[in-house]
């Protein structure tokens, strides 16, 4: 057991941390795996729960895909084009077998659950076939595969969160780190193929997870983001027996651990109470559900990042209906309101599909004037492209001219390059803690950071002795549509 308040663990036997993901010395390991990842952050935080399964085992990882005994490619199924790149890919990989008879390849994640066991029987790409709930038993799979079969897991869980895997860092900053909190998702957006590819939500144990964002926080890290599909409908009961949070408060004096629920704004005080140096960041909340107490939660903590992403998709009610998004434009729109009222200096950020089904120019240009209102920091932004399952499959025909989606397209993101620039030159003048994550890419003389707001300050190291994790005080004094430019301030 873990008690929240001490942190201290009990009876553990989480696995992973003990080994180093890339060994430098092959005779460490049995085999090596490559792995590499598309799609969204929530499949760069599996690829890493993966590498500790493998870990395990005795796998070691590789950077280079030329030594690996296992090549793993982690998929997305979003859009197609996202398929397409995943497929080509898979294609140089069997090649590359061709080449290194013996070489296997998983396909894993959500291209892995739709396509199932096609990828084995009619295309023949790959070896292994590896849904996102079913990565326990990759070793196993691996062995089948080696033994001469087709080696497929596909199937889905209620129940598995992974919980007690420490994910193996691959490729991180130090700095900065995913941890998830959740799987699945209960939404049935009709656009989307996520509830069909990772399905029912399920919410992580809150004792595991406060626990690994600690860890993290020993380790060295100063930021965590915490991801699942749709953050505000965390809900986790704690076991009944007395628990270890009974008894502790919140700064406010109330009791958070009444009734042994961890709502999410729970969750995030919890964390943010592992230290004031530990920034908290999350993503994704769904405009339905995020509340006012999440919002009150973030505004009470320095170290709770002043940041939403909050995807609205479209600005037309008639369209957020056949896209089962169950609000409305005015509905969103008081919702930035009230993030505004209670933090004034949040940044927002957004998700945006052009050319929906039956979509027409006054549905498109209501979307470009809930963008204005929202005032986005920034968004991503997609022309729809219809996947097979979905509800909108199903139910609506894909009826706007690909050239139509792509011309409403480009003017959203005409207009967002505005809203973006316009939001920066707003912090001319301004003074923001920016925590250090890096080196500029294109000076070595600067450092990268983040606000809390999530924006990117690059700024001169200056002679100073910060460095990487570091938190420093940053006055703006110019910026370009992606970034702002400041110096070091002595406070
Ligand atoms: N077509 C285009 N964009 C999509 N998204 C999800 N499904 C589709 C689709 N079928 C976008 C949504 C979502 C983001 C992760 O991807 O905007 O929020
Ligand atoms: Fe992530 Fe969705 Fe892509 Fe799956 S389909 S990898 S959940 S973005």
């Amino acid at each position: 057991m873990f008690d929240l308040i001490t942190g201290k663990v009990q009876d553990e036997n989480r696995q992973g941390e003990a080994y180093a993901p890339f060994a430098n010395d092959p005779s460490v390991y049995k085999k090596r795996f490559y792995i590499e990842s598309y799609g969204c952050q929530m499949n760069f935080a599996d690829s890493e729960i993966v590498a500790s399964i493998l870990n395990k085992e005795g796998f070691g990882a590789t950077r280079n895909v030329e030594d690996a005994d296992l090549i793993f490619v982690n998929t997305c199924s979003i859009r197609e084009k996202a398929e397409q790149t995943v497929r080509k890919r898979l294609t140089e990989f069997r090649k590359l077998k061709k080449k290194r008879p013996g070489t296997l390849v998983a396909v894993l994640g959500c291209m892995a659950e739709r396509l199932k066991s096609k990828f084995l029987e009619e295309e023949k790409l790959v070896d292994i076939v590896v849904g996102p709930d079913a990565y326990r038993t990759l070793p196993a799979l691996v062995t089948e595969a080696e033994g001469g079969q087709r080696a497929i897991n596909v199937l889905l869980s209620r129940e598995e969160t992974y919980a007690d895997i420490s994910p193996v860092r691959l490729n991180s900053n130090g700095i900065s780190a995913f941890v998830s909190i959740m799987r699945g998702c209960n939404n049935m957006c009709s656009f989307c193929v996520v509830p069909f590819t990772r399905g029912r939500e399920r919410s992580r144990d809150a004792a595991s997870i406060v626990q690994e964002c600690r860890e993290l926080f020993e380790n060295g890290y100063k930021e965590v983001t915490l991801l699942g599909q749709n953050v505000d409908s965390y809900y986790y009961a704690m076991p009944s027996q007395p628990s270890s949070m009974d008894g502790h408060l919140n700064e406010q004096g109330q009791s958070i651990g009444d009734g042994n629920v961890i709502t999410f704004a729970l969750l995030l005080e919890l964390i943010a109470q592992i230290s004031p140096e530990l920034r908290v960041r999350f993503s994704t909340s769904h405009p339905k559900d995020i509340t006012d107490e999440v919002l009150h939660t973030m505004a009470r903590y320095q170290n709770i990042c002043k940041y939403i992403h909050l995807p609205v998709q479209s600005g037309s009610t008639r369209i957020l209906q056949l896209m089962n998004r169950t609000y409305t434009r005015e509905w969103y729109m008081a919702k930035v309101k009230r993030i505004r009222e209670i933090m004034p200096d949040c940044g927002i950020s957004s998700d945006i599909i052009t050319g929906f089904c039956t979509e027409n120019e006054e549905d498109h240009k209501d979307t470009l004037n809930i963008m204005a209102y929202s005032r986005y920091d920034f968004s991503y932004m997609f022309f729809y492209s219809e996947r097979p399952g979905t509800l909108a499959h199903r139910r609506y025909q894909d009826d706007i001219p690909e050239e139509t989606k792509k011309r409403r397209l480009q003017e959203v993101i005409d207009l967002q390059g505005r809203l973006s620039h316009e939001s920066n030159r707003k912090d001319l003048g301004k003074i923001f803690i920016v925590l250090i994550e890096s080196e500029s890419k294109k000076d070595s003389n600067k450092w990268m950071g983040r606000s809390s707001q999530n924006k990117v300050i690059v700024f001169p190291k200056d002679n100073s002795n910060y460095t990487k994790g570091d938190y420093v005080t940053i006055k703006v004094n110019d910026c370009t549509q992606a970034t702002l430019l400041g110096e070091i301030v002595k406070m």
